[in-house]
């Protein structure tokens, strides 16, 4: 891409990736066809796609609606070679244990953005009377009923969330998560739930109450929008000095993000469709901590960083949620970014401009903000590894030609060394 355009017009959000596998997931919790609608057309929907097949289930529809039939007894195990390209499936985990009474789900391993921990997922299906080993690569877990359960988690991890309220839902009894996460696509399971018949009380809040049932009927739901994807667009608006309106964008989902924004001098609008970021100035540097939501979201954390690269004065960039969040600084660096690193702090003093460079992406978030960084840096900027960013952003260049950036896609094997 060449840096210099001034991103303007509409761009429209799809779906969002963290809620639609989670949703997909759910339909195993009842036989017959659960619709899905709002679905992105992302690499990672069609490995979900591909690990409900494996299941047993039949997936068809459009591009933008799928219809997800699952048959009286689905199968019990996701493999590895799906596991190791989206971590993500380990959300069926609690699912096909409450479904089938068993479930065998390859571990995922190690990812870009550190070491992930499943121990709170099993420790809370253990509370709920599984057992659970991990054995050969496979985290293996059997209960012939689920018990429901109090259960409190140390942090209020998204993942853990979802897959023991997927296993309370059809539990015999009453099961109590506490510090639950309060994410809009935790919500959004829920409201999945709900309309396939299962019991949820205090959606949203930190508490979720859920009285088990002894079957769920399938449903159709709308996917949340994609808040990561709207914020990117939002980010990126003001990095180019440009004129957005991102339509489905839910500016309520993204509160603490735009409010950043608008400290770096930016002006956001509330529309009927959606909501319109604009910037005319050199944006203002700002500080960010990332945080469960309601807090600042870890997926927006590196298009901050590439704004506060070319924003005026020193931001500090506080790093919560992963380890290793900060890996694709040093790709930064190579734009010309003035960036130093202590623990999960980055010191980012803001450059007039950046200066392109190949680079390369180490992750989905990390790549959408090396592409940000690109858009305004001084000449041409390659980023290689773009397959992470097809993992949940659709159309992506697309999208960005169409508000004017001067991006085109290589095909990949041309950009590998
Ligand atoms: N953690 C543990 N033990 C556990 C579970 C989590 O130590 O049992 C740790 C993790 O290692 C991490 C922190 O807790 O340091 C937060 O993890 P969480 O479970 O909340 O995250 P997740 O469910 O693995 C989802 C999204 C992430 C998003 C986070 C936080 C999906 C598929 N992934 O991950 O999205 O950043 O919540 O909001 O929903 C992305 O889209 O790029 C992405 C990484």
């Amino acid at each position: 891409m060449v840096g210099g355009a001034r991103l303007a017009g509409e761009v429209t959000v799809t779906g969002a990736k963290n809620s639609v596998l989670k949703l997909m997931a759910a339909s195993l919790l009842a036989e017959g066809t659960t619709v899905l609608t709002g679905v992105p057309r992302i690499v990672d929907v069609s490995i979900m796609t591909e690990l409900l097949r494996r299941l047993g289930c039949v997936v068809q529809g459009t591009p933008t609606k799928l219809g997800i039939t699952v048959p009286e007894r689905p199968g019990h195990e996701a493999d590895y070679d799906l596991v190791r390209r989206m971590r993500a499936s380990i959300c069926v985990l609690g699912p096909l244990l409450a479904r089938c009474g068993e479930v065998r789900v390859a571990l995922p391993g190690g990812d870009n953005i550190g070491s992930r921990g499943l121990n709170w997922h099993i420790d809370g299906l253990a509370k709920m009377g599984a057992s659970v080993q991990s054995s050969h690569g496979f985290l293996v877990a059997s209960a012939p009923r689920l018990a429901g359960a109090s259960i409190w988690l140390d942090f209020p991890s998204v993942g853990a969330t979802e897959n023991l309220l997927m296993a309370a839902v059809l539990a015999k009894g009453r099961t109590v998560i506490d510090n639950a996460a309060r994410e809009p696509e935790v919500v959004d399971l829920c409201e999945l739930l709900q309309a396939m018949g299962a019991e949820i009380g205090g959606v949203g809040t930190s508490t979720l109450e859920i009285e088990g049932v002894e079957s769920l009927t399938p449903a159709t739901h709308a996917t949340v929008p994609d808040r990561v994807v709207a914020g990117t667009f939002a980010i990126g608006a003001v990095m180019t000095r440009g004129d957005v309106v991102v339509v489905n964008g839910r500016a309520g989902h993204l509160e603490i993000a735009l409010d950043k924004l608008c400290t770096a001098g930016a002006t956001v609008e509330l529309l009927e469709e959606g909501f319109r970021v604009a910037m005319t100035e050199r944006p203002r540097a700002v500080d960010v901590v990332t945080l469960p939501y309601p807090g600042f979201s870890t997926d927006l954390q590196p298009g901050m960083i590439a704004l506060a690269g070319i924003s005026d004065g020193t931001a500090m960039i506080t790093e919560n949620v992963f380890e290793s969040r900060f890996m694709f600084i040093d790709e930064l660096i190579r734009l010309g970014a003035d960036i130093r690193t202590d623990g999960h702090h980055a010191v980012v003093r803001g450059r007039e401009v950046l200066s392109g460079a190949p680079v390369r992406a180490t992750d989905i978030r990390a790549g959408a903000g090396l592409v940000l960084a690109g858009l305004v840096a001084d000449g041409v900027t390659t980023v290689s590894d773009v397959h992470h960013i097809d993992r949940g952003y659709q159309d992506f260049v697309q999208q960005l030609q169409g508000l004017g950036a001067d991006v085109r896609r290589e095909p990949e094997d041309d950009q590998r060394p």
